[in-house]
This record gives structure tokens, C-alpha cells and sequence, in this order.
């Protein structure tokens, strides 16, 4: 019997060494015991021979293909203490049945499959359910804390995530195996934590929990749906699910008294202030927009503004940024309201939806479209800052934008370039999306330029007067 140790659990390079040089011995699956630094050891075993000497008889060529690899990679660092075995079986056997991955009828195959998708869906919810709070370090500066208990050892392969979307803020993710603090330059790692490391509730917190018991829809509940998206063991630290079921056991009143008074399920009160806002946003996790890690981006502009402008959501370089329209569709409406006459700084600027939807593409993150409903969702945030600015104009960018401000989604081609009248004596005024601008050329791209120019003169007109 040959032991292998492993110094970390979840060290896959330190895996598929140790497993490249056992098959390229000729060790076979049953003859290596595969063990970790905090797991049992089998104390007979002898230990890993050195590397062969030069001289020695040439080794076996080791294949694995990329599919294999990629699955490896994952399941590695699964809970599970059979892995590092099912792993080299499976590698041990490619070697003669190179395409035994595709028999997915294969003990080893699905025990393996099976692996990796318990931790890809871990990693889903860590990314979904890490809950950050507020506190201020010893330096005075404000750091994110949160804690949360993954089922596998996901920890360091989901810390670039978190670094890439929080990478200008400062935090810290505590866990029982170890802990991840970021300092807005470098990652280190920390010793194991307990949940009483983080802290509780912060101010944020008291405001997205308002928002969370005005917009639960008793008369859309399934618990069912809920509990698998949002099973019951991550719901301790949740600040919104402790909540549930209370919400739920509730239910069934509210929704008779919403038939017999016809109520609206947004009746809290309006976030008091921009920076209740700002906070609330960040904390917003009502849609899967809000699940997806990113950034909320709150609107900027004086408080007093007489001009809103609303774009729809912010992108990959806003969120990067933290800042509305300031990559490429901001340079162009920066440009074109300047042609026009109208100042951007003194104008607010913000989106209907607060957070950045994408589809990942390898490094990149494609636009997506927010739905409907998701801007919906998003509407009690704009109302909000519409509520406490009082602009006297406001400017949709495109179908979203418009959505957001009417609860309608317009033709932009019948309605643009018309103030439409409001309840509360605003106008809103539309034109197109500088993005869908961006993406033109020819003589279509000259046409729609001078249509958006034909707009914000008409705009700027209104502004005037
Ligand atoms: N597009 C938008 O709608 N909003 C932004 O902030 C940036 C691009």
C-alpha cells in the first residue's frame, strides 16, 4: 500500500501531481491510500516513492482529457473524504478507456458528476447568500464583514469572485475553516471563525428588511420553489429569511385583507434618504439581479437637480466603477447633451435597475436585458430617489428606463421627443438608448444619431422653458 498525503484538502495541482507521478509508477487505485493533513491517516502504509531516477526505465505517458479535468477541479473540493480516490480510480482508468466519461451509466462517472455538482451548487449559494454588514476597523475605515458555513471547501476557489465584484471596498468572509479578508489590494487568509466573529445587523440592514415584508406577496407564495431555491439551512444568516416564517404563517390573513382592500404590496414607507437608498440597494436581494454578487450602482447628481436622467441598468465598466454612465453608452450621452446645450453634472443620473445583469463569456460579462419584472422590483428604489428629488424633467434612455418611470413598457418610436405628464407634475420625456446607438452603423446609425440630437434639443428646449 502506497500513502499519499495531501497538505490541503482542496489543493488540486498538489493532486494531480501526486496522481500523474502514482499512474506514471504503475500504482493501481487499489494499492494507493490517498489521505489529508486534517483527515485519518492509515498508519501501515508506506509512504509515496521518490521520483525515479533518470536512468531508471521510462514512465507511462498520463492522459487526461480537459472534460475530466474540469470535473477534477471541482469535485475535489467536495466534504466527501472518497474523493481523492474515486479521482485517481477514474484517472487510473482513462488511461485505457479514454472516453469513459461519456458513459455517464458508469459508477465512477456519476459518483463523480455528482461531486461536482454539489459543489458548483455550493459555490451558487455562497455567491447568493453571503450576507455583508457594515463595521467600521480600528483605522476608522468602513469593512464588509460576513459570515457564512459552506457545505464543501469552496472557500478560496470562490475568493476571485469576490474579489472582482468587491474589489474597491474592504471586507472580510468568515467561515469555520478559515477566513478571507480583502484590503482593496491583496487577499490573505486567516484562521477559522465563529459565527460571533460577525456582526449582527447593521443600518442597512433595517430598511431592506422593511422592503422585504412590503414586497412578499403572500398571494404568490410557494414554499416549495422557495425552500429549493433558498433551503432552510441557509436561512440563519439571512437577515430577510428570518422573517419567513413568520411572513408565512401570516399569510393567508394578508392576502385576504389585500383582496378585501384592494391594497398595494409596496405601502412601507419611502426610503427616507439618497443614502438610506445607496444602502438598501446594496443590500437588495429581491431579484436574481440582486443575487448575482455585483455591486449596486446608486444614481449621482445634486439632490436638487431640476433634470433625472434614467438610464436601465448599469454595466460591466459602471459596476466596476460604482458609478452611473461612465463607460462607453455615458460618453456618448455625455457628448450628445452637451451638443444639445444640457449640463450632465448639473442633472442626477441613475438607472431602473440598481444592479448590473450578465452573462459570463469566459473573462467577459455580456449585457443581459433586466426583464420586466425585474424592473418592476426595482421601481420601489427609483421612486425613492424620485420621491426626494422632485425633478422637473425626466429623461428615459430606452424601453427600460421608460419602464421603470411609467410601469408600462412604451413604443420609443411612437412616444419619444413628448413630455408625458405625471401624477406628481413631473414630465417624462423619451428618447432611444445611447447603447442602442452605439451598436449601429451606416445610414442607420446616422439616422438615429440625429433623432437622439433632435431629442435632447427638444429637451433642453423644456429645460429652458
Ligand atoms: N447603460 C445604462 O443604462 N446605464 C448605465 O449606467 C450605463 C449604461
Amino acid at each position: 500500500m502506497i500513502a499519499v498525503d495531501l497538505a490541503e484538502p482542496d489543493d488540486f495541482e498538489a493532486w494531480r501531481a501526486e496522481a500523474r507521478r502514482l499512474v506514471a509508477l504503475g500504482v493501481p487505485p487499489h494499492e494507493a491510500r490517498w489521505a489529508e493533513a486534517d483527515g485519518p491517516r492509515d498508519l501501515f502504509a508506506a509512504p509515496a516513492p521518490a521520483p525515479a531516477p533518470a536512468s531508471a526505465a521510462p514512465e507511462r505517458q498520463v492522459r487526461a482529457s480537459r472534460a475530466f479535468m474540469d470535473l477534477a477541479r471541482k469535485a475535489i473540493l467536495h466534504s466527501d473524504p472518497g474523493r481523492l480516490a474515486l479521482l485517481y480510480r477514474v484517472l487510473w482508468r482513462l488511461q485505457e478507456q479514454p472516453r469513459l466519461l461519456d458513459d455517464a451509466a458508469d459508477g465512477d462517472v456519476a459518483a463523480l458528476e455528482r461531486l461536482a455538482k454539489q459543489v458548483r451548487r455550493d459555490i451558487h449559494k455562497m455567491r447568493a447568500f453571503v450576507r455583508f454588514r457594515s463595521v467600521t476597523d480600528e483605522d476608522g475605515t468602513e469593512r464588509y464583514v460576513a459570515w457564512f458555513e459552506p457545505d464543501h471547501r469552496i472557500e478560496r476557489a470562490n475568493a476571485d469572485f469576490f474579489v472582482n465584484r468587491f474589489a474597491s471596498q474592504r471586507w472580510s468572509i468568515l467561515t469555520p475553516r478559515l477566513s478571507l479578508h480583502w484590503d482593496g489590494a491583496a487577499l490573505l487568509e486567516g484562521p477559522p471563525a465563529s459565527r460571533g466573529d460577525a456582526p449582527s445587523q447593521d443600518a442597512a440592514e433595517e430598511l431592506w428588511l422593511g422592503y422585504y415584508r412590503s414586497i412578499f406577496n403572500p398571494a404568490r407564495l410557494k414554499v416549495g420553489m422557495m425552500l429549493r431555491e433558498m433551503p432552510r439551512r441557509y436561512w440563519k444568516n439571512l437577515p430577510e429569511a428570518r422573517q419567513i416564517p413568520d411572513l408565512i404563517a401570516g399569510a393567508q390573513q394578508r392576502e385576504a385583507a389585500m383582496i378585501a382592500t384592494g391594497a398595494s404590496l409596496f405601502e412601507e414607507a419611502a426610503p427616507p434618504s439618497l443614502a438610506a437608498i445607496a444602502g438598501g440597494i446594496e443590500a437588495c436581494r429581491r431579484c436574481a439581479i440582486g443575487c448575482n454578487g455585483t455591486r449596486a450602482v446608486m444614481g449621482e447628481g445634486p439632490a436638487n437637480a431640476d433634470l433625472m436622467i434614467v438610464g436601465e441598468q448599469p454595466g460591466d465598466t459602471e459596476e466596476r466603477e460604482h458609478r452611473p454612465f461612465v463607460g462607453p453608452a455615458g460618453q456618448l450621452l455625455d457628448r450628445a447633451l452637451g451638443e444639445a446645450g444640457v449640463d450632465r453634472q448639473a442633472a442626477y443620473v441613475t438607472n431602473a435597475v440598481k444592479h448590473f445583469k450578465f452573462t459570463p463569456r469566459g473573462k467577459r460579462r455580456l449585457h443581459q436585458t433586466p426583464t420586466a419584472g425585474e424592473i418592476d422590483i426595482c421601481r420601489w428604489w427609483l421612486d425613492g430617489e424620485r420621491a426626494l428629488l422632485r425633478p422637473k424633467v425626466i429623461l428615459a434612455l430606452g424601453a427600460s428606463g421608460a419602464r421603470g418611470l411609467l410601469g408600462r413598457t412604451p413604443s420609443i418610436g411612437k412616444e419619444r421627443g413628448q413630455a408625458i405628464a405625471q401624477p406628481d407634475g413631473t414630465k417624462v420625456w423619451l428618447t432611444a438608448h445611447p447603447s442602442y446607438l452605439l451598436r449601429l452603423d451606416g445610414e442607420a446609425r446616422e439616422r438615429e444619431h440625429g433623432r437622439f440630437a433632435e431629442d435632447l434639443a427638444g429637451l433642453a428646449r423644456m429645460l429652458r422653458g
